[in-house]
């Protein structure tokens, strides 16, 4: 098949608009010439992105992320590039029927990704194998079937002490890459396979790679149940959510996101056809988690096992999402069940009605605060309404707020004018309570000779007079970014004449650093048109660097000498610099 060529890549691109595109996933508003928005990047509470409809790109000024609709699209919806290409042209209704071009990604830790791939093709054929036969056993008992073991690549690690290790040494690995890897543990009895006789539960990241394990026990042991992979250059526990890369889909068409403790749990949705399932894999939640479900879905359901750990992390994770505006709803199961445990009793009918009558988060807590309290002991009823009082403060709406006041009222005979008070009280004292914010990263300052590297190549971005300008008299750049970029702007413009900045973005490909500094150049809101005596002051103090960079680049090389006439020949060059300076 042909390729789709750079410039139907380009039509693709200016076919939308780019502010209509985010706005489909985070609400932007306008102020001035852009909009604005939370950046979906990073920990934002306040909005810190900026989208421009005139350049058709993106930045957000807390932590940098940049590009145009294409680099928003990968990395907002962890796609390849061609991926987003399709996506975006299913937006515009333009249909592609040629290849496309895939910009080659530098990933660092390739080998490692290799190692597990290997080991998990390993693992899922040892399953299949006289070996695996317990094992298999065993997960039937759980009514997992082929299906499953095949769609979540379960397999086994044999009752063997190097076996892996020994295939992977074998393949070429080093044993220092395999320790690093999670794969092998270093003992004093030499090296050993990590996961020795568990089934394994491969462990994705957002894109769908595989990046670690988790290793349960399958016969009678007093060994932990699971065993995870160690942190490692590719694998975060606290950055990941099992089952992500595949709920994706889901969520989107369910409009809502269900949030698990174990991965045994979403195994058991996923085999009754329900997907928008994810697990946090325990009882604590990061940041990072919190801001990759936040992009799911603003729909959050929790359902975490119906025991004291479970509804204690209910509690304390509900409160984290309803920091980033996320007010979650909440599944109550019977009993003491998991999800998994409930689903197998009662059927996924059952579940689903379950579902359905999701609580809201402050009917959960009205309800949490009860437990393990004798509401009829005037004590313990006081400290109960005391904690509602906080629930309380906590709702915006009015209305809301009337009825829990009312209902409290009623079901307690305490007069609602009491309650209100306790609540104003509560209210006024906790008032300016600060919301927990990150200190807001300052832009790093720059030094004149940057500012003036930025200057001149912002109306490079604009003028071919000003690339000449540059060609013919500036030396040297003061960052090695700003070279870069300088040398791209020149062969950009030689093969396509006039610079598009968003097209200029595509360009430069996965060239991160250099899409971060057009950018910020371009977001600086300079203004569109130069003179000649602006270009030629910038010039100057360029040049004045250059002079500066060279004296100091000689006095070392004079430091270093030893030759006393070699020395002295670079002292004449300095003192002639410095008079040009
Ligand atoms: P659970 O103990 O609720 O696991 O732990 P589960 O899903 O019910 O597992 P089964 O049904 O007994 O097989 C929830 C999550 O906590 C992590 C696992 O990721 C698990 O999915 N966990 C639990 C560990 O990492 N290590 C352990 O020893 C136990
Ligand atoms: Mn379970």
């Amino acid at each position: 098949m042909p390729m789709l060529t750079t410039k139907e890549i380009n039509e693709i691109r200016n076919s939308v608009d780019i502010v209509k595109i985010i706005g489909e996933f985070i609400p932007l508003t306008k102020k001035g010439r852009n909009f604005f928005g939370l950046c979906p990047f990073h920990d934002d509470h306040n909005p810190s992105m900026s989208v421009s409809t005139e350049k058709q790109i993106y930045k957000c000024f807390s932590c940098g992320a940049s590009g145009n609709v294409i680099n928003f699209i990968m990395d907002y919806e962890h796609k390849s590039f061609s991926e987003a290409i399709i996506y975006l042209a299913d937006k515009a209704g333009i249909k592609i029927t040629k290849d496309i071009y895939q910009p080659k990604k530098q990933e660092k830790h390739e080998p490692l990704y290799q190692i597990y791939d290997i080991a998990t093709k390993y693992y899922q054929n040892n399953i299949n194998t006289s070996s695996g036969s317990k094992a298999k056993e065993y997960l039937k008992k759980r009514k997992i079937d082929d299906e499953i073991i095949k769609e979540f690549q379960i397999g086994l690690s044999l009752n063997k002490i190097d076996d892996l290790t020994k295939l992977l040494l074998k393949k070429g690995f080093t044993e220092k890459e395999l320790v690093n890897g999670g794969i092998t543990n270093k003992t004093d009895s030499g090296f050993q396979d990590v996961f020795i006789n568990r089934i394994i539960f491969p462990l994705w990241d957002v894109t769908g790679r595989v990046i670690g394990y988790s290793g349960r026990i399958y016969t009678d042991s007093d060994m932990a149940k699971y065993i995870n992979t160690k942190e490692t250059d590719i694998f975060r526990k606290g950055m990941l959510l099992y089952n992500y890369h595949r709920a994706k889909d889901s969520t989107r068409k369910e409009k809502f996101v269900i949030l698990m403790e174990g991965f045994m749990d979403v195994i058991r949705c996923y085999s009754v056809g329900i997907q928008n399932v994810i697990a946090i894999m325990g009882t604590s939640i990061t940041n990072d988690q919190i801001n990759l479900i936040r992009k799911l879905s603003p729909n959050v359901y929790l359902c975490f096992d119906n025991d004291d750990a479970g509804q204690a992390a209910t509690l304390a994770i509900g409160n984290e999402l309803e920091k980033v505006g996320i007010e979650p709803k909440i599944i109550k199961l019977s009993n003491d069940l998991d999800p998994d445990d409930y689903i197998q009793k009662y059927g996924v009918k059952q579940f689903k009605l379950a579902i359905e009558e999701a609580i809201s988060f402050t009917d959960f807590k009205l309800d949490y605060y009860k437990k393990g309290r004798n509401l009829k002991n005037n004590d313990e009823l006081t400290n109960y309404i005391n904690d509602i009082i906080q629930v309380i403060s906590k709702i915006d709406d009015n209305i809301k707020r009337e009825l829990i006041i009312s209902k409290i009222s009623d079901e307690y005979s305490i007069s609602k004018e009491v309650l209100l008070e306790r609540l104003n009280k509560y209210i006024s004292r906790n008032k300016f309570e600060p919301k927990q914010l990150k200190p807001k990263t300052k832009p790093e300052s720059l030094d004149k000779y940057q500012k003036a590297e930025r200057q001149l190549l912002y109306y490079m971005l604009k003028s071919k007079e000003v690339i000449k300008r540059y060609e013919d008299d500036v030396s040297y750049l003061p960052t090695i970014n700003g070279r870069v970029l300088a040398n791209e702007i020149i062969a950009y413009t030689n093969k396509y004449g006039h610079i598009n900045i968003a097209d200029f973005i595509t360009y430069l490909g996965d060239k991160q650093e250099l899409i971060k500094l057009v950018s910020e150049i371009e977001m600086f809101n300079l203004k569109e048109e130069y003179t000649i005596d602006e270009i030629n002051d910038y010039i100057k103090t360029l040049n004045e660097f250059s002079v500066i960079n060279e004296i100091e680049r000689l006095k070392n090389l004079m430091k270093n000498e030893l030759d006393i006439m070699k020395k002295a020949k670079y002292a004449e060059t300095i003192r002639r610099l410095k008079i040009e300076e």
